[in-house]
């Protein structure tokens, strides 16, 4: 049985009860295309051949990952959840990544949407093209706000002055060094605002980001502009030179239970946020185990943590992700297993694939 939402989009935290979300699908995703040195920033090492133009993903893959995303959706039903979904789009014939990562483009705030500013170009029309139809039904509610990400003139001014960009053919091999970009230098510059939606989570009435390579100062300003009033954005200290996007470094659980990732945040640096300060804050004590089959094109192993919450004691976890599934059960939650390794071989996993949009209020 579905539940009517008082409104069509209202939520304020990642753990209260789901009542609609917006879930993604994998079908004509290709790999995205960015300038070289951000691929070397953001992309595991073995893959750099492969984000090149007008690559598909295996057809044979993604057929697998839509079936994955099928059976995530019916559990979400079955828990009396409503699923809106995107217009199938051919993301080889516009030059597009993927509608399959949704988490990465858009992000309610309250009864507020707001789109990202993408730092990749081949992500700037994203939105536009596989949500805009869902956006629109949303806005039908009076009291929902969407706000649509102003447009890029100049693509590249976001690179310009950046370590190893307008060198030829970085990523094939011909610029030495595994990396471009060291800590805290990211692989974007500050000339306009850029953020991925991603790199934000909900918490109550304040929002915790991270400066990456996708987002910068003018990003979180910008942000922090357009989420309705008595909201504010804390931005959060991580160490990892790769970043892009938090959730996979950060997860919390349910009100004052949060689990982190000991690579790329420290205790001290999440208790610095008065928010955290009556937080059971745990890191997690395991090393994720590594995923070569189908293979881990755009993420670490860290992805187990990229969990979906139903309530404050349901999660989707990965089926194979056994460990991680002990571990929270004995945190007090109930994992609920369900296959996504094809998702996760195309750039993410739960919490990627969906926009939370009605989380029911406490
Ligand atoms: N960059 C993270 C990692 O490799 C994965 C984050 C995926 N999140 C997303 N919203 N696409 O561990």
């Amino acid at each position: 049985m579905v539940s009517v939402p008082t409104h069509l989009v209202s939520a304020d935290t990642e753990w209260s009860p789901l009542r609609s979300v917006i879930v993604g699908h994998a079908a004509d995703s290709c790999f995205p295309t960015a300038p070289p040195h951000m691929i070397k920033a953001t992309m595991p090492e073995e893959h750099f051949a492969s984000f090149r133009p007008k690559n598909r993903f295996p057809a044979s893959l993604l057929d697998r990952a839509d079936a994955e995303v099928r059976q995530f959706v019916q559990i979400l039903r079955d828990h009396g959840v409503l699923v809106y979904r995107p217009k199938a789009i051919d993301w080889f014939a516009e030059g597009g990544y993927t509608a399959a990562m949704p988490r990465d483009g858009l992000i309610t705030v309250g009864n507020t949407v707001i789109e990202a500013c993408f730092a990749w170009e081949c992500r700037h029309r994203e939105i536009e093209l596989g949500f805009s139809e869902i956006l629109a039904d949303l806005e039908k509610d009076p009291v929902v706000r969407v706000v649509r990400a102003p447009k890029v003139e100049r693509p590249d001014a976001l690179y310009e002055g950046i370590r190893g960009f307008g060198q030829k053919d970085a990523v094939n091999g011909e610029v030495n060094g595994t990396h471009t970009v060291h800590s805290h230098e990211w692989a974007i510059n500050n000339a306009r605002p850029a953020f991925d939606a991603a790199d934000f989570l909900r918490f109550g009435k304040t929002i915790v980001g991270q400066l990456s390579n996708v987002t910068n100062q003018k990003g979180v300003d910008y942000l922090r502009s357009a989420v309705p009033e008595g909201y504010s954005v804390e931005l959060l200290d991580v160490t990892d030179e790769h970043a892009m996007h938090i959730d996979a470094t950060i997860l919390p659980l349910r009100q004052r239970l949060l689990i982190y990732n000991p690579e790329r945040v420290s205790k001290r640096a999440l208790q610095k946020l008065d928010l955290f300060k009556d937080w059971e804050l745990h890191a997690y004590p395991y090393q994720p185990a590594p995923r070569e089959n189908p293979p881990r094109y755009m993420t670490s192993g860290w992805l187990l943590m990229n969990v979906f919450s139903l309530d404050e004691k349901k999660v989707v976890v990965e089926a194979g992700d056994v460990e991680f599934a002990e571990y929270i059960r004995k945190l007090g939650m109930e994992p609920i297993p369900c296959p996504f390794q094809h998702v996760n071989s195309i750039g993410g996993s739960f919490h990627c694939t969906t926009v939370d949009l009605v989380r029911q209020g406490t």
